[in-house]
């Protein structure tokens, strides 16, 4: 709702109102009149100002700005958005996972790295996270995973035994705990830290030529990170810390900035390298899979309105645009129904009329009706029609970025190959990416995560499963706990 040019106090319907302050009586000591209508309509819109939170990554912020491509990766996409000098405007939203919508923005959590381009072939959402991988990679535990990172049915509180019994029982979930206990585990601010799509995608050229890729959204500002002791006190003393850190810094024209870059995989070489390309819970190793630098994403916008612009802002990877599909990831299948639904939920089936999310280029859907619609519908509503209504383009559609499967319907993990064990890439990140001081916060991380409140049968899985991972540093946290 904007002000009116006198700045007069008016109702929603525009009607004066002759006082903020009081309200209408029967004398100036008798009762509240029924017929008090602005009372009342005060009243009823407070009364419904909150919408559902998004389940998971409730608590978030964002901002506007534009992505400008400046290399050319036009051999591998036809998507307009990556076409050299294309500048999209972009929304982002950051988030963390587990927290509801007020919870202290220094929790232990990946963090949401949503981008929205509002491209001029439809919307195209890249709702990727500040890690490359995920804890696990069936969408059919996806539910059970974020109920684990929650809060208990029976006295409403978190619970690191709860969150440990699901990861130690899920083994596919080691690479990313190892990435969530180190450093990277709580960003400094969101300007500090990458982004990436984490899923592999699939790109086509104008010839129909397909390639794999995977995103990476390097910070320009370097990473940084916040111990987890300054962390702890910095939930007490500021939870919104990211919030106010993303929209001061955009406030006095520190915009931040994150380079594109990506992974391309031939086609073809999907079928045989060492490791699942499609599993959630592996990088493609740098060394096989060099980045090239697509662009410049840029935030220089702070909204004006949180609720109307960053809460009320739905993301979806399913909003694909031609040249950019998806992967036989089965995690990101799962992802192409449960953002829509959830935003039906939330803000109701026309949501994508809600200024923030609607397309900048031309809407011809059949969609008709509804609550909240809001934008006119003409003739014809039915598809085929002779009146001279949209026709469906059968050569350039997203859904013609398409692979072959075959098989009878089964419930089974992704076939193994040569590299797909749970612990590798972990052991990986332990032993090669990280330095000793690195290794010891690791050390120190877990062991202060797991002694407040692990107890056996999970304990001693925790030692396992790090044991697993790396044999020097399981002994360190065995030691940690008092259980060398
Ligand atoms: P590289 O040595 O080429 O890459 C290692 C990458 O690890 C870096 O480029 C950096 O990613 C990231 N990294 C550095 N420090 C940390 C940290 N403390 N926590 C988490 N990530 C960190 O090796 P590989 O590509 O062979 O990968 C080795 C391991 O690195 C993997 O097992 C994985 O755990 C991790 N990794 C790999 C990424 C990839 O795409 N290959 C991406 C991120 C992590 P960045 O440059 O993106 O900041
Ligand atoms: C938010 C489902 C995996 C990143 C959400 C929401 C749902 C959801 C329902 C809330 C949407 C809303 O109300 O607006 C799922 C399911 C997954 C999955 C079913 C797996 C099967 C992932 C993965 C990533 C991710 C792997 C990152 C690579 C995000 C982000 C948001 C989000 C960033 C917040 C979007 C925003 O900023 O509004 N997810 N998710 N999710 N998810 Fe997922």
């Amino acid at each position: 709702m904007s002000r009116n040019d006198n700045n007069r106090t008016t109702t929603d319907s525009g009607m004066p109102v002759s006082s903020d302050e009081h309200s209408l009586t029967v004398g100036r000591d008798g009762p509240i009149l029924l017929h008090d209508l602005y009372l009342i309509e005060q009243m009823a819109n407070f009364n419904r100002e909150r919408i559902p939170e998004r389940q998971p990554h409730a608590k978030g912020s964002g901002a506007f700005g534009h992505f400008k491509v400046t290399h050319d990766v036009s051999q591998f996409t036809k998507a307009a958005v990556f076409q050299p000098g294309t500048e999209t405007e972009t929304l982002m939203r950051f988030s963390s996972v587990a927290g509801e919508r007020g919870s202290p923005d220094t929790w232990r959590d990946p963090r949401g790295f949503s981008i929205k381009f509002y491209t001029s072939e439809g919307n195209y959402d890249m709702v990727g996270n500040n890690t490359p991988v995920f804890f696990i990679r069936d969408p059919l535990k996806f539910q059970h995973f974020i109920r684990s990172q929650k809060r208990r049915a029976d006295n409403g509180m978190r619970d690191h035994d709860m969150q440990w019994d699901f990861w130690t029982l899920s083994p596919e979930s080691a690479h990313q705990v190892t990435w969530l206990m180190g450093d990277r585990g709580i960003p400094k601010t969101w300007r500090n830290m990458n982004g990436y799509s984490s899923h592999t995608y699939l790109w086509v050229n104008d010839k129909g030529e397909k390639f794999w890729v995977k995103y990476h959204f390097k910070t320009n500002q370097g990473i940084d990170f916040l111990t987890q002791d300054d962390a702890d006190m910095l939930a007490g003393k500021d939870g919104d810390y990211h919030r106010r850190d993303l929209f001061n810094a955009i406030k006095e024209g520190n915009n931040p900035s994150w380079t594109m870059k990506v992974q391309i995989m031939p086609f073809e070489e999907a079928k045989t390298y060492r490791l699942n390309p499609f599993d959630l819970t592996k990088v493609w190793p740098h060394e096989d899979y060099p980045l090239h630098e697509v662009g410049q994403l840029t935030l220089n916008r702070n909204p004006t309105d949180f609720h109307t612009e960053i809460e009320q802002a739905a993301f979806e990877p399913s909003n694909l645009v031609p040249g950019i599909g998806i992967s036989p990831d089965k995690m990101l299948l799962g992802r192409m129904f449960s953002y829509a639904d959830a935003h039906r939920h939330r803000l109701g089936v026309n949501y994508k009329q809600i200024p923030v999310n609607s397309p900048k280029c031309p809407v011809n859907s059949y969609s008709k009706d509804g609550a909240m619609r809001v934008q006119n519908v003409t003739d014809p509503v039915y598809a085929p029609n002779s009146k001279g209504g949209p026709k469906a383009d059968p050569e350039n559609y997203p859904e013609d970025t398409t692979w072959a499967a075959s098989g009878e319907f089964t419930r089974e993990a992704y076939t193994l190959r040569e590299d797909d064990d749970d612990f590798g890439q972990a052991g990986i990140l332990v032993r090669e990416v990280m330095d000793d001081a690195q290794r010891d916060r690791l050390v120190s991380n877990v062991v202060g995560h797991v002694s407040d409140g692990v107890e056996e049968p999970v304990l001693s899985r925790v030692i396992e499963y790090w044991k697993n991972i790396d044999g020097d540093i399981g002994e360190r946290i065995a030691k940690g706990l008092g259980k060398a």
